[in-house]
């Protein structure tokens, strides 16, 4: 298994911070210097099946492959158009792909990689030929725009790679998992039960956070991750040339750089620009690193997810 194609899809609009110190009590200075953000895109008249559509088309362009060659289509959301169909199943249609296993995956910010660990087993049991893996969100609709805490963190966007079944398996270690929220650090409302025998006063969608609870999380998530990854494929933090992980917060990635004692380069971000685009934000980031060259067949990029559930997950691979 290989990526042979990475794609985004930004919208065209973009918030800055100062564009939001009109709507809450903020500023530059904080957004910039506690998270790294510095803008990030919302939609206008597009909802998630727009954008990973417009991130799948750039995927399978770089791959040079045509839709009707896609037997799988996963798609990672939190924030779907609507219950019934799923975005994958849109993106189906978009794509005007005739007949594919396509579903969605859940699993908030680390919703990427566990769509790709889901896609490569999936390929190896059915060989399918190829994958389109997207990680799509418009968590501008979930975010509420009079909480500072929360809504300077969010953008909106898609990313996506194309994997094609390949002799050498492009995927040396792979893992995902989830402990209990126990004390629900991150949460968004839903669709209050409504039947003839019960119901509930509707609640808002609004995603409530923790952060520094997160925060500590994540740190210690991603370290164990890597560390893990490392010891069973008898690497070191040196054989790794590139760290893509989930763009939350740019202290994060300097926090745990420092941790591991790697150079913050190894880090690539995309956060100053795209903001906290859930799991669309590794794709959009590897698409990123593709277009600027960085990314030369054989290197090593370890992949790292963390969010809400709580969940996290990784995978390395030699691209
Ligand atoms: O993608 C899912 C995973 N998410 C994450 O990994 C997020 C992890 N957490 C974080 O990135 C950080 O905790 C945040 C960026 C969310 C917050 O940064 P922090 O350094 O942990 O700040 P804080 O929450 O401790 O807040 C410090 C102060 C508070 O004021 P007081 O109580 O000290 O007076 C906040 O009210 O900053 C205030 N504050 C703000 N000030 C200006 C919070 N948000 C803002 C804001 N502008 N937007």
């Amino acid at each position: 298994m290989r990526i042979v194609g990475t794609g985004s899809y930004l919208p065209e609009t973009k918030l800055s911070n100062d564009d939001l110190s009109q709507l809450v009590d903020t500023n530059d200075e904080w957004i910039a210097t506690r998270t790294g953000i510095r803008s990030r895109h919302v939609v206008t008249d597009e909802n998630t099946s727009d954008l990973a559509v417009g991130a799948a088309r750039v995927a399978m362009a770089d791959a040079g492959i045509a839709a009707a060659t896609i037997d799988l289509l996963v798609v990672a959301t939190s924030t779907p158009d609507v219950f019934i169909p799923g975005v994958a199943h849109q993106v189906l249609k978009g794509l005007g792909i005739s007949q594919a296993m396509v579903f969605d995956v859940n699993a908030a910010c680390t919703g990427f990689v566990y769509a790709l660990d889901v896609a490569v087993s999936l390929m190896q049991a059915h060989g399918y030929r190829h994958a389109l893996v997207i990680g799509a969100e418009v968590m501008s609709k979930i975010v509420d725009w009079n909480d500072r805490n929360t809504c300077v963190l969010f953008g909106d966007g898609a990313g996506a790679v194309v994997l094609e079944q390949a002799e050498m398996s492009g995927v040396l270690y792979r893992s995902c998992t989830a402990i209990p929220d126990r004390d629900d650090v991150l949460l968004s409302g839903g669709v209050a039960v409504n039947n003839p025998v019960y119901a509930v006063a509707q609640g808002d969608f609004f995603l409530d956070m923790k952060g520094q609870d997160v925060f500590k999380f994540a740190v210690r998530v991603v370290g164990e991750s890597v560390h893990a990854a490392l010891s069973e494929t008898g690497m070191s933090v040196e054989d790794v040339d590139y760290y893509v992980l989930h763009q939350a917060n740019r202290r994060i990635l300097e926090y745990v750089a420092k941790k591991l004692k790697v150079p913050v380069e190894k880090f690539y971000s995309t956060i100053a620009d795209t903001g906290n685009t859930s799991a669309a934000s590794i794709p959009i980031t590897l698409d990123r690193m593709k277009r600027e060259g960085l990314l030369v067949r054989g290197m090593k990029v370890m992949l790292v997810g963390f969010g809400a559930g709580l969940t996290y997950g990784a995978m390395l691979i030699e691209w």
